[in-house]
């Protein structure tokens, strides 16, 4: 126990009296204080504001929050849908970079990417083997590639994330495969999404769905709560147990990003420093939305077709 749950403990009274978590509950559930009532009271006078930020430091979004991140999420489509029309063998991957960066500053948005952490490029584009954070540079698109574009636009502070993997010209069976799994591993993952559900539920459903495929996925990148920042609290993992994790509750908004390996799970990161590619060079795909927790269920962010 730290000191500070020692000294909620002490200043817990129920009926004016003291309880301790060892306690029976006051409520007459026969259960120990701990396993029933206690956390429902230490809570007590909090806004759920101030329990989410105090005990798992994630920010939930009010109103204008929430309008502010929808507005950089459709720029996040835009510029998705404009990737897509011009993808195709010939393309070299800088093309996409500059694509992504002169229509981000066109709309009076900054290309979250661009020196985060060092990351030298307005965009990841990765391909085939490639699972994540490729850096544009002079790499030629093939005929069959598949290549994920992941865009996060900051538009008036507001951060959105989303990606998508497109084909170039036409996709050989392995191809279709994987991003087919990668596409219906998000669906699913955002059909978890909702109040009263947990973060676990949504790693789960994913997990799942890719395993019964024959697929594996990727541990060491996860989804993570974003807007205010482009990696917030919490952490969203693409496997785990139903259950478990925190309660998903309004106001929450959060990225699904799974990403999804034909072959094995395991990854190295080349000399770049960036660019994460899978051990066994199998092919990988990924689909990424970010998503806000309503009242009724979900709403995408960045809303396209999946
Ligand atoms: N967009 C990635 C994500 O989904 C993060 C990219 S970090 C970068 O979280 F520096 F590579 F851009
Ligand atoms: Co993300
Ligand atoms: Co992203």
């Amino acid at each position: 126990m730290t000191g500070e749950e020692r000294r909620k403990e002490v200043l817990l009274k129920r009926d004016g009296r003291r309880v301790r978590r060892n306690d029976p509950c006051p409520c007459g559930s026969g259960l120990k204080y701990k396993k029933c009532c206690m956390s429902a009271d230490s809570g007590q006078g909090k806004s759920i504001e101030e329990r989410y930020l105090k005990e798992h430091r994630i920010r939930l979004k009010g109103k204008g929050d929430v309008e502010g991140i929808r507005k950089a999420g459709n720029l996040a489509v835009e510029l998705l849908l404009l990737v897509e029309k011009h993808i195709r063998p010939g393309v070299i991957t800088d093309e996409i970079n500059t694509l992504i960066h002169e229509f981000t500053v066109k709309n009076g948005a900054i290309p979250a990417p661009l020196n985060y952490r060092g990351f030298p490029k307005s965009v990841c584009v990765s391909i085939n083997e490639e699972i994540c954070h490729g850096i544009p540079g002079n790499r030629v698109i093939h005929e069959g590639d598949i290549v994920n574009v992941d865009v996060t636009p900051i538009l008036n502070g507001y951060y959105a994330d989303a990606s998508k993997t497109f084909f170039a010209g036409e996709p050989g069976p392995d191809a279709l495969k994987i991003v087919t799994v990668a596409r219906e591993c998000l669906k699913r993952g955002m059909t978890m999404a909702r109040p009263g559900n947990r973060i676990g539920d949504i790693g789960w459903a994913i997990q799942t769905y890719a395993e019964s495929q024959g697929c594996s996925v990727v541990r060491e990148f996860v989804g993570h709560g974003v807007g205010f920042d482009f990696h917030e609290p919490p952490q969203v993992p693409h496997y785990g147990q139903k259950g478990k994790g925190v309660v998903l509750v309004p106001g929450m908004v959060f990225t699904i990003e799974p990403m999804i390996n034909l072959g094995k799970k395991d990854l190295h990161i080349l000399a770049d420093n960036w660019t994460a590619v899978t051990d066994d060079h199998s092919l990988s795909a990924q689909f990424e939305q970010t998503v806000l927790i309503t009242e009724e269920g979900l709403e995408s962010l960045t809303p396209f077709d999946l």
